[in-house]
């Protein structure tokens, strides 16, 4: 592809590389202490504007799609089959994440702030790894052939597929309109908890194996330092016993009195208090608290 020359940004590489070490490894002592607060975790009583979650997703995703695709089609790029291969794998996925799994996920919508960060992360990712990718890494000729390339790209299937089928599996939890959460079975979920962020973290370990590159290997501790996390709590805090999946509470504020009440050791004792409220409370209609905000009380 012709187009306009473009210098290697080597500081600008450098620098964006050592900003996704240390602020993935700052993300995940955040989590030590909260969970990031979009689809289980969302705070349903913050007054911040909420984006659906088709919307948000196509939205933040697209970029990462987007700028490489676009440094490919204006700017002149080194030659050599390997960066070509290797930069169409990192397009393929972000192509499935943004017209594919954006456009038929069944979430809550998010906040507009962390659908904002998203969006920026994404495109100075996009631009990273397609810029590091089209005009600044040297492989030799045979880069394609060279065992950590195959080794790479064979994870980054792997994990790919994994990751969608894992989604798959969640999506086909619920029916139109449906918000409840269930327990996954099949597929990965039956040896692993987070299967989806399982094969996502397999995936971007794989790409920075197949590109053996600073950049991708800053973006694949990104990824494990973001979801690593996220696969704990959600491990931490499953889906509620079939029997308990429809629970309402009536009160506010003796829930919240339940949950914060120091012997309150596991999230079936606290099912077992709610059921109690419900089953005793007077006055059914005085506040109605949907099933989704029990959850976020127990989790958080
Ligand atoms: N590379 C990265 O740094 C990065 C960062 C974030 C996400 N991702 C990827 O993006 C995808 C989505 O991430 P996520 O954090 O939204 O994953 P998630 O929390 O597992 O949720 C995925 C979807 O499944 C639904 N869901 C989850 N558990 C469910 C259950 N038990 N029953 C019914 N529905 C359930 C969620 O609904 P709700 O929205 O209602 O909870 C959401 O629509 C994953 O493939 C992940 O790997 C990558």
């Amino acid at each position: 592809m012709t187009g306009e020359a473009m210098i290697c940004q080597e500081n600008a590489i450098h620098y964006c590389s050592w900003g996704f070490v240390v602020s993935g490894l700052l993300y995940l002592l955040r989590q030590l202490t909260a969970h990031t607060p979009y689809g289980r975790y969302v705070d349903t009583k913050s007054p911040g504007v909420m984006v659906p979650a088709r919307a948000g997703w196509f939205i933040q995703e697209l970029p990462s799609f987007l700028v490489p695709v676009l440094l490919f089609l204006t700017t002149e790029s080194l030659p050599g089959i390997g960066r070509h291969l290797l930069l169409w794998t990192f397009c393929l996925h972000y192509f499935q994440r943004t017209f594919v799994f954006s456009l038929l996920t069944k979430g809550r919508p998010s906040p507009l702030y962390i659908v904002l960060s998203a969006v920026i992360f994404c495109s100075v990712n996009g631009f990273l790894q397609g810029h590091y990718m089209l005009h600044c890494t040297q492989y030799h000729t045979e880069w394609h052939r060279d065992t950590r390339f195959i080794t790479g790209v064979l994870m980054f299937f792997s994990g790919m597929a994994i990751n969608i089928h894992s989604d798959y599996i969640l999506r086909n939890l619920r029916k139109p309109g449906e918000l409840s959460y269930k327990i996954p079975t099949g597929g990965m979920f039956e040896l692993v908890s987070g299967a989806n962020f399982f094969g996502e973290i397999i995936e971007w370990c794989g790409y920075a194996v197949a590109s053996w590159s600073f950049p991708a290997f800053s973006f694949a501790l990104f990824t494990i330092c973001s979801i690593g996390p996220r696969a704990y709590h959600h491990h931490r805090c499953p889906p509620p016993p079939k029997l308990f999946q429809n629970i309402v509470i009536y009160d506010d504020d003796i829930y919240k009195l339940s949950a914060g009440s120091s012997k309150m050791s596991s999230n079936l004792e606290l099912l077992i208090i709610l059921l109690f409220i419900n089953i005793i409370h007077s006055e059914p209609k005085k506040v109605l608290i949907k099933s989704l905000s029990i959850y976020t009380y127990w989790c958080t």
